[in-house]
């Protein structure tokens, strides 16, 4: 119970594993530079905390998309190179220049209102590649490189780098990607531009993709431990996850066969037994999908969770000797014992990423 009187939820942060993951990623990729990214609140760990440990272990640049994070790392302290590459066409961009941000730029029209609202804003031009989203469009590489060679000429802008991101969809189409981005290189360089920082790839391809490792890559996920590849198998990659949720039994209660399980009775119990209350819910991030599915770790021993997740709380059904206040892993390091985020992810049909970063406001962060 912490002192308000509110279950404890608790997601413990591990900042060793974040500088070991971070070495290991660095040595991985040989690239000079190595950008931790620290959106989304750090991937639901904790956006400065995270940062902080990633810029210890040896990342030299940090990644945002919203303008908006990268200045709340500037109000923490945080004076690494940061980048945000997710813009409002229509913003102020004087605070995030003043604030010594890069901006990543994906349209023309957001070149032209950089220069206008920050004069001497540091720019990263975002080109697309294959993935259908933000960035320049081919067609358009020529004349945008063209005017941002005249901006930075004024000295109303300056251009460090160039970037894009890929779809990870085959190898094949990350390798056309691949050449597109080298293209869109050789074409900057064309119109007078020496880009110092050239980056394409995030986790999967910095560890599985050299031809997509140029001077820098983006890590995010294997940053915080996970994998990003579908088997969801960190450890086969040397990384050791860094978030683990922890809460605690709020509730035991026998039931009698029959017992029907939380709303909608989709489990009854088949035969008396012990069910266990755990205080987290979707309201929390975990997921209802993996109702009747996921297990947790209680008192040590694995106990399935029966029934529908609720927005505070879930059961689980346990074996004896198991009392309110005993610690329950939700998910963490599976070397414990405990089910990985990955499985969660498995249950709930879904991807790592979504598990942590969707952790909630009311889950303390507890970096260690
Ligand atoms: C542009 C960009 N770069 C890098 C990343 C990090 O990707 P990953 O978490 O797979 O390493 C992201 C994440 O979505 C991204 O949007």
């Amino acid at each position: 119970m912490t002192a308000e009187g509110a279950p404890d939820r608790v997601a413990r942060i591990d900042t060793a594993a974040v500088r070991a993951n971070v070495r290991l990623l660095r040595s991985l990729a040989g690239t000079p530079e190595l950008m931790a990214v620290v959106k989304a609140d750090g991937y639901g760990h904790g956006m400065v905390t995270v940062a902080r440990a990633a810029l210890e272990g040896g990342a030299t640049w940090l990644g945002v998309a919203d303008p908006a994070e990268a200045l709340a790392l500037r109000r923490a302290g945080v004076a690494a190179p940061v980048l945000a590459w997710l813009l409002d066409e229509d913003a102020d961009f004087g605070p995030a220049a003043a604030a010594d941000v890069d901006l990543g730029v994906s349209t023309a029209a957001q070149l032209e209102r950089i220069a206008a609202t920050a004069p001497g804003a540091a720019v990263q031009l975002k080109v697309e590649t294959g993935l259908s989203r933000n960035g320049l469009a081919p067609e358009d590489w020529d004349s945008a490189f063209r005017r941002a060679a005249d901006l930075e000429r004024e000295g109303r802008i300056r251009v460090r780098g160039i970037l894009s991101h890929l779809a990870n969809t085959s190898d094949d189409e990350d390798a056309a990607a691949e050449s597109r981005f080298a293209d869109a290189v050789r074409r900057l360089r064309d119109a007078g531009i020496e880009p110092r920082l050239r980056h394409l790839a995030s986790t999967a391809a910095a560890i599985g993709r050299e031809q997509s490792a140029f001077t820098m890559v983006r890590i995010g996920i294997g940053l915080y431990g996970l994998s990003p590849y579908d088997d969801g198998d960190h450890a086969r990659l040397g990384l050791t996850p860094v978030m683990t949720l922890e809460s605690r039994v709020a509730a035991v209660r026998a039931v009698p066969a029959g017992a029907g399980v939380s709303y909608g009775s989709t489990w009854r119990a088949p035969a008396p037994t012990t069910l266990a209350l755990v205080p987290v819910g979707y309201a929390d991030g975990i997921p209802r999908a993996a109702s009747n599915r996921a297990e947790v770790l209680v008192g040590g021993r694995r106990a399935p969770v029966r029934g529908r997740i609720a927005m505070d709380q879930f059961v689980v059904e346990v074996g004896d000797g198991v009392a309110v206040g005993d610690p329950v892993v939700v998910f963490g390091d599976p070397a414990t014992g405990a089910p990985s985020a990955a499985d969660w992810a498995r249950w709930a049909d879904t991807i790592g990423y979504e598990i942590v970063t969707r952790i909630g406001p009311r889950v303390a962060r507890r970096p260690e």
